[in-house]
């Protein structure tokens, strides 16, 4: 991208948005979940010198810093706000670490009881900083390029808190749900209210767009889904609605299968980022045209390249075009990755090719 040209052209429109306003462009738009991280060595060295995690999601300067790092790189339609979606516990006041190499560590909530170490006028302050760093990335970024805000779904969120960790099952949220229903959703009401906040907070601050990763939405069955997926997103959404009715949200509901198309009916939101197992077929005949597509390519495959990601590549773009749809991955960038591969891969995208 012609980065120079790019800020002094204010009055480009955002490209990232067009699908939002019902256009089918193609070449589409493209930005990769996990776009910042520890696969570009930039990365690295800012996060080595930022303490822990953490305290890097709460610098504004070296939030925005890594932010801005890929988009230099690769000329990305969208910045996706350098955050965690565990910054929203650890705002609340429940303890979270990220221990090197190890994923996430909280002191797990179990009951009812455990509630009353949260504490929902404690999270200002550190929404504050994840504010200051939207605001500084709208000032930064070039024009055209969108800015994505972002949390976790409450369902995910609550996983991780009631986990105490990542896991493989989401068992210890799903017992409690059947165990205290009434208890569980007081907790997802606490997570919509503070997420209502956080996100209200970012596109004030200046997100163009936003996105409810609901990373573990595929291990409940249907009428939980229903439940703790559908109903508290739908609620989330309406709200921001209300407040910032031009505002696109995404949602990321991974492992949805056949339920994604009653996620996008019922939630309310603009759009459905697809994860790697959904079929092209599926989505085409049952998503698109409905709502904006994004997705949906193998993480995998950026880190093998070669043909078989210029292969799938194509084939996505086959399937999905003609429909509002944006390029993504279906799941994040692994650290892995090759930081070539990704320049490869939006070149495969834009189809231009080197
Ligand atoms: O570039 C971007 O996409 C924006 C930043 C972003 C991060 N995490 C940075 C991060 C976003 C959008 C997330 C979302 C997130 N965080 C999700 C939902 C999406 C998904 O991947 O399913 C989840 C479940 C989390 C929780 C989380 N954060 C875990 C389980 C881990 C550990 C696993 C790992 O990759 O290390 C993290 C850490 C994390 N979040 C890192 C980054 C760049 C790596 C930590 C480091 O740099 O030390």
């Amino acid at each position: 991208m012609n980065w120079t040209s790019a800020m002094v052209s204010p009055a480009a429109p955002r490209r990232f948005l067009e699908p939002f306003h019902g256009k089918a462009l193609m070449p589409p738009p493209v930005w990769l979940m996990r776009q910042a991280g520890r696969y570009l060595p930039e990365y690295r060295a800012v996060r080595a010198k930022a303490g822990s995690f953490l305290d890097l999601c709460y610098n504004p300067a070296l939030a925005a810093e890594v932010t801005l790092q890929p988009v230099r790189r690769y000329g990305f339609d969208a910045a996706i706000l350098f955050s965690d979606i565990l910054v929203v516990p650890d705002a609340l006041g429940q303890r979270v670490q990220f221990a090197e190499g190890e994923g996430p560590r909280l002191d797990p909530l179990r009951s009812q009881r455990d509630l009353a170490r949260l504490n929902e006028d404690a999270t200002r302050p550190k929404f504050a900083l994840v504010h200051e760093t939207v605001s500084r990335l709208r000032q930064e970024l070039p024009h055209d390029t969108a800015l994505i805000g972002f949390c976790g779904a409450p369902w995910t969120v609550a996983t991780y808190m009631v986990g105490g960790q990542g896991s493989s099952d989401q068992s210890d949220a799903r017992q409690w749900a059947y165990s205290d229903p009434e208890g569980f959703q007081r907790l997802i009401d606490i997570l919509v209210d503070v997420s209502i906040e956080y996100l209200s907070g970012q596109v004030k601050a200046g997100a163009d767009a936003l996105q409810i990763f609901d990373s573990w939405a595929g291990s409940l069955p249907d009428d939980q889904f229903r439940r703790w997926v559908v109903a508290p997103t739908k609620r989330l959404v309406a709200a921001l609605k209300a407040e910032h009715p031009r505002v696109p949200v995404i949602g990321f509901p991974r492992g949805a299968g056949v339920l994604a198309p009653a996620y996008a009916m019922e939630t309310g939101v603009d759009g459905v980022s697809c994860d790697t197992a959904m079929p092209l077929a599926f989505i085409s005949s049952q998503l698109s045209g409905k709502t904006v597509v994004q997705g949906n390519l193998d993480p995998l495959l950026l880190v093998t390249g070669g043909h078989a990601l210029e292969r799938r590549v194509a084939e996505i773009k086959a399937a999905l075009a003609g429909n509002p749809f944006i390029f993504n991955l279906g799941h994040g960038i692994v650290p892995e990755t090759p930081p070539e591969n990704v320049g490869r891969l939006v070149d495969l995208v834009r189809g231009s090719h080197r």
